[in-house]
Parts: C-alpha cells; structure tokens; sequence
C-alpha cells in the first residue's frame, strides 16, 4: 500500500550505564525526528504500566523481593508484552454480529478450547475497550478477522520509527552481573525479540556519571554492581551481529543529540530497505 512506499521504520535503542543520558536523548530525539515530519515514537523498558511491570516497579523500588530466575523472566516478558500485545482493529460490533450469526461455531470452539461456550466474557478484547469472551478472540485470531499483528512490529511497518530507552541488553547485563548468571543463559528469554537496527551507546565513565546526581534508593544503584553490569555490557558489544555505536556521553546533551540524530536518520534510511531482523538468532 502506500503506506509500505515508504518502507519500515526503524527500531533503534539507547543503552548505557546509569545516568548517562538515555532517557534525555531518547525524549530529545523522537522530538526532533517528529519536528522533522517523521514518525517516531518512544518505548521504555521497564514499561511499568502493565501488571508485570507493575511487578518490576515494585522490586526495584525494592518493595517486594522476586527471586532472581524469576525476575529475569519478568523482565523479558516485559518485553515480549509489548512485541505481542494484540492491536485489533476490528470495532466491537463486528465480534458481537459474529457471535450472533454463527452461536454453534462459536459454541463448538469454545468447548474445543475448554472456554466458556456463553458468550460471556472471558478475555480481555485486543482493543482494550471491553472484554469479549474467549471464543470471539480465538475467532479473530484464527480466521484473521482483523489485522491481528503485534504492537512493536506492526508500528514499524506501519513505517513509525520507535525509539527505546533501554531493551534486551540492559537485561542481560544487569542479570549477569549478579553471581552464577551466565550470559548466555540471560540472553535466552530475549532471543528472538524484534532485533534492534541501531543499539546506541552511551558511554561514560561510571566516576562521571556520579557527579549527574546521587543514586536513588532503587535496586541495582551500586557503584560495585553497576562496574559488573557495564563489564557485561563490553562483553555483549564484542556481538558483531549487533549494529552497535558508541557514543561520547561526556558532551553537552546537544552535543550528543546530534550524533545519535545523525546515526538515527541514516539508520532510518537504511531500515526501510530491509526486513526486520530478529535478536540473537
Ligand atoms: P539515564 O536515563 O541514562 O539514567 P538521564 O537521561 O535520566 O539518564 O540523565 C541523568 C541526569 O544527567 C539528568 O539529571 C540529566 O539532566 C543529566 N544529563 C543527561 N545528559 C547530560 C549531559 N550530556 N551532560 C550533563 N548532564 C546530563
Ligand atoms: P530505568 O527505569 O531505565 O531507570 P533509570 O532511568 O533510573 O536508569 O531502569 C530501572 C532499572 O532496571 C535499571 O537499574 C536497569 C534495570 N533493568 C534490568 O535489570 N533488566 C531489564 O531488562 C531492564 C530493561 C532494566
Ligand atoms: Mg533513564
């Protein structure tokens, strides 16, 4: 369609240690690609809106203990929620005319799927708006009633760059950095995720990055546990399978803006002439 003319967006990430700047130049960049007339638009991870972000939030605030396996996994799939959530586009009425229609399909699925077969609610509608029962959500899926396609992809082939402040990286670096995790292991949950064109990162020394502000009170601010975590970072920057750039975090916030600017806009380019690739696969 005309839409596609355009080619993709891109998906580029900022990462780096703490304080040197990614959420700043993360805001400050889709402003100025949007000033420019471009589509983009900012993720966050942890995206602490969802329920299990809701979980991370409150385990870093350090107001609830997760083991560390399991936290790990949280945070992955604080990630994938937002590759998969469903985005349909189909208005509500159009499930319930459905549902009306053909009450035996829809029954016989729903004793299939060992769901409610009355039409009652049982899951959350993609949407958001309602809650439809689980038949009519299996239906849309399977007969491709609407453009069921997940969040994240379908943004950038709906050619809207996404800019995100932290991903997969900060994951495994911070896991890893804890005694017995392997980098490998960390990597595991993310392998597969939308693979990211740029990863942009902010390098600056963890002595700088303390004269920017105390740590707060949250988990993992430590000097000692951060140099473990950046340490890690090195090791996944020696990923040749990774587009990653560094960049000089010790700048001016304009100063720094502009490189990662420059880097995007070619990236940007470059991106709508290719496919989607997908994380450490
Ligand atoms: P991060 O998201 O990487 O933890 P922030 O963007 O929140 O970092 O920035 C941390 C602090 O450092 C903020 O107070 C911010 O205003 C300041 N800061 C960001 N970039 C710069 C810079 N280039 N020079 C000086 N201070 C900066
Ligand atoms: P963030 O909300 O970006 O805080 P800040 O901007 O103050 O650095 O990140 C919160 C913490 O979560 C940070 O210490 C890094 C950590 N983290 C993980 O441990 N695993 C992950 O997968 C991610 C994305 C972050
Ligand atoms: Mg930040």
């Amino acid at each position: 369609g005309a839409r596609m003319a355009g080619g993709r967006g891109a998906l580029i990430v900022l990462e780096g240690v703490d304080r040197a700047g990614k959420s700043t130049q993360s805001r400050r960049l889709v402003a100025a690609l949007c000033a420019a007339g471009h589509r983009a638009e900012l993720l966050r991870f942890p995206e602490r809106s969802t329920e299990i972000g809701q979980l991370l939030s409150s385990y870093l605030e350090k107001k609830s203990d997760v083991e560390d396996h399991s936290v790990h996994l949280l945070f992955s799939a604080n990630r994938w929620e937002q590759v998969s959530r469903d985005t349909c586009d189909v208005p509500i009425h159009q499930f319930a005319a459905f549902r009306r229609a053909q009450p035996a399909a829809c029954t016989g699925l729903c004793s299939a799927l060992r769901t409610r077969g009355d039409g009652r609610p049982a899951a959350r509608h993609p949407s958001g708006r309602t809650r439809l029962c689980t038949c009519s959500v299996y239906l849309c899926h399977r007969f491709s009633l609407c453009e069921l396609r997940p969040l994240i992809k379908k943004k950038l082939s709906q050619g809207i760059t996404l800019i995100v402040d932290r991903y997969a990286f900060s994951g495994v670096a911070f896991t890893s950095a804890k005694e017995d995790f392997s980098l490998d292991w960390c990597k595991q949950p993310d392998v597969g995720l939308p693979k990211p064109d740029l990863v942009v990162f902010l390098q600056l020394r963890l002595a700088e990055a303390a004269t920017r502000g105390e740590f707060g009170r949250e988990r993992y601010e430590d000097g000692k546990f951060q140099e473990r975590a950046l340490r890690r970072f090195h090791q996944l920057m020696a990923d040749q399978t990774v587009n990653w750039k560094m960049v000089d975090a010790s700048k001016s916030i304009e100063a720094v803006h502009k490189e990662i600017h420059a880097l995007s806009v070619d990236t940007m380019q470059a991106a709508a002439q290719r496919p989607l690739g997908e994380l450490w696969k």
